[in-house]
């Protein structure tokens, strides 16, 4: 008797859509990519040439329909991922989507509803730094009392400058940098502190090289520190303006001892001693950080859609990091403290 496998139709075939693509289709045994969407023919042509696949859809709701379709892999822009899950659940597909679930809270709750009323289907929102050795070693470590007991995460996500601002075209719907970034880092801080509860928060904001994100409300260098009802707190600080690479950093203070993961972001274990000193190259982009965790996500997706393993976060982990960088994003705007 064969394996079972995984018929699954990716919906997005941008910068990320076309890693999960061939993640899928290479690099996870139990799958198998059996159809693309994309509203431009450049990007089907590319799934066609690239990864031999011929069912090509311009209309979302037609690839729903495809014959022995299971799963759809949403890397869509961020505003259409509700509809989009609902649409997938409703036709009786398991969905994985890219973070952020949404930038609306009653969106966020109305796709948790609908998944309520298919149990029998998967759906997931990738948090994909869940998935990397390193964070799960912490957070193993941190459940194991290694550290006692955690009060405080201090952590960063930060770009590489890009001086052409090709970024700016997603300012208009990316939500902000809280929500576009930090929402990676409050994931994190919930899940190593045991998930506590919001009380207050606060942040503020500057640009320090790209100016035109003000006519967005946003920045490229944010700060946010969220109090916690339990007393532990977490502080973030998400830049687009680095000038050495990807900096993807979490540091976790407890009462025995402190955890840190990426203090030093460096690409490789090759050490440079030159006329400059002695150094390490850094880590570009967030895909040369987390590409080995895309592919545990994408794993874990599929063998829980088969019945052959068990999701390790839940929807609700989705709509309460987003009902957190809206607090974020609505301080800084606002330039006053949330309360919960
Ligand atoms: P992108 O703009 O490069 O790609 C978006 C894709 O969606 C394009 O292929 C576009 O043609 C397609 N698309 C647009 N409208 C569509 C529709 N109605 N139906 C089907 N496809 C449609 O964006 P990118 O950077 O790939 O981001 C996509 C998502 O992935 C975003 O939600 C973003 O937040 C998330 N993301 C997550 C990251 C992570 O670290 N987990 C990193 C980068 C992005």
């Amino acid at each position: 008797m064969s394996s079972p496998v995984l018929n699954i139709g990716i919906v997005g075939l941008g910068r990320l859509g076309q890693r999960h693509a061939r993640n899928l289709a290479q690099r996870v045994p139990n799958a198998r990519v059996v159809a693309a969407c994309s509203p431009l023919q450049t990007e089907l042509d590319w799934a066609a040439a690239t990864l031999g696949i011929t069912s090509t859809y311009a209309d979302y709701d037609a690839m729903l329909a495809h014959p022995g379709l299971d799963a759809v892999f949403l890397v869509t822009p961020t505003s259409l991922h509700a509809q989009q899950i609902i649409a997938a659940l409703r036709a009786g597909k398991h969905v994985f989507c890219e973070k952020p679930l949404s930038l609306d809270l009653a969106d966020c709750l109305a796709v948790e509803a609908e998944a309520a009323r298919h149990p029998q289907l998967t759906a997931m929102i990738g948090f994909v730094r869940r998935f990397d050795a390193s964070y799960h070693d912490a957070q193993q470590k941190i459940a194991r009392g290694m550290i006692g007991k955690p009060y405080l995460v201090r952590s960063q996500t930060c770009d590489q400058n890009d001086p052409s601002g090709a970024f700016m075209r997603f300012a208009p719907t990316s939500g902000g940098i809280f929500l576009d970034c930090s929402v990676h880092d409050i994931d994190l801080a919930r899940w190593l502190l045991g998930n506590p509860v919001p009380k207050r928060v606060y942040a503020s904001g500057t640009n320090a090289i790209h100016k035109g994100l003000q006519a967005f409300g946003d920045v490229d260098n944010g700060l946010a520190t969220v109090e916690f009802s339990d007393g532990s707190m977490a502080t973030f600080l998400a830049s687009r303006t680095l000038a050495h690479g990807h900096e993807t950093l979490t540091e976790v203070f407890g009462t025995e001892g402190r955890l840190a993961v990426g203090n030093n972001p460096r690409l490789n274990r090759v050490e440079i001693s030159d006329v400059h000193g002695v150094r390490n190259e850094c880590t570009p982009d967030f895909y040369a950080r987390f590409a080995d965790a895309f592919l545990v996500e994408a794993q874990e997706f599929v063998d829980a859609a088969l019945g052959q393993g068990q999701l390790t976060l839940r929807l609700n982990d989705a709509t309460e990091a987003t009902r957190l960088g809206l607090a974020m994003t609505q301080a800084m705007r606002e330039a006053r403290i949330v309360e919960f």
